[in-house]
């Protein structure tokens, strides 16, 4: 069953990645960003959805500012009745507040909400992932139904991870959308094919 496969592969990875070192986290972290940075896809987006990060996860606070710095339109998502709704956010300190699970998320009367068709380059979160840019993410489906939802087909989606979330083979189901490629500290796997597009 690829529910309880998921359930233990999400247990072991976030073990992994909570028992990196600080300063490994913050010295990977910066490496990941670099690389996603270096992408021509980055550079071509106007607008690019984040997201801000919580817990172990790769530290995306710089990210976003950069993300402002180049002059693009930043986007965040939160939770709502229908799932991921997406925001873009001015000011990465004032516009966003601790949400749903603890999560930073932007403050909707500060925040004009968006249209997911306009994202041009996505960083997308996870827990584990495989060489072939096969996800698992904490386990809600919401990026999932925001990724085969309202993005188009052709944006480039990418996840930035610490090489110790990266596995042989993620279990997946149908639902499943995978990314266009993984960044880790050591180097980028790209999925077969997707590399024209990063
Ligand atoms: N597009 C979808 N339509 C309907 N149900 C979905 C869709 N995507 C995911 N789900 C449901 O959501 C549940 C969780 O899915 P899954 O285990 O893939 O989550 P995840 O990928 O870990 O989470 P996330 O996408 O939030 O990172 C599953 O029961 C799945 O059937
Ligand atoms: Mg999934």
């Amino acid at each position: 069953m690829t529910a309880g496969a998921k359930a233990a592969l999400r247990v072991a990875v976030l073990r992994r990645r909570e028992a990196l070192p600080e300063g490994e986290r913050a010295s990977s972290s910066k490496r990941i960003l670099a690389g996603v940075l270096d992408l021509p896809s980055y550079d071509r987006s106007d607008v690019v959805l984040a997201y801000a990060s919580f817990g172990s996860e790769l530290a995306t606070d710089e990210f976003l500012g950069r993300v402002l710095d180049d002059g693009k339109v930043l986007l965040l998502p939160r939770v709502g009745p229908g799932g991921l709704g997406l925001y873009e956010v001015r000011d990465v300190v004032r516009d966003l507040a601790p949400g749903t699970w603890g999560i930073r998320e932007p403050v909707p009367n500060r925040c004009p909400d968006a249209d997911p068709a306009s994202v041009g380059f996505a960083l997308v979160p996870g827990v584990a992932f495989d060489r072939s840019g096969r996800r698992l993410g904490y386990g809600g489906g919401f990026y999932d139904r925001l990724l085969s939802g309202g993005l188009t087909g052709g944006t480039p989606l990418v996840s930035g991870a610490f090489e110790v979330q990266v596995v042989d083979e993620v279990p997946v189901g149908a639902h499943d959308v995978p990314v266009d490629a993984v960044v880790t500290e050591k180097g980028m796997y790209p999925r077969n094919g997707r590399a024209a597009f990063l």
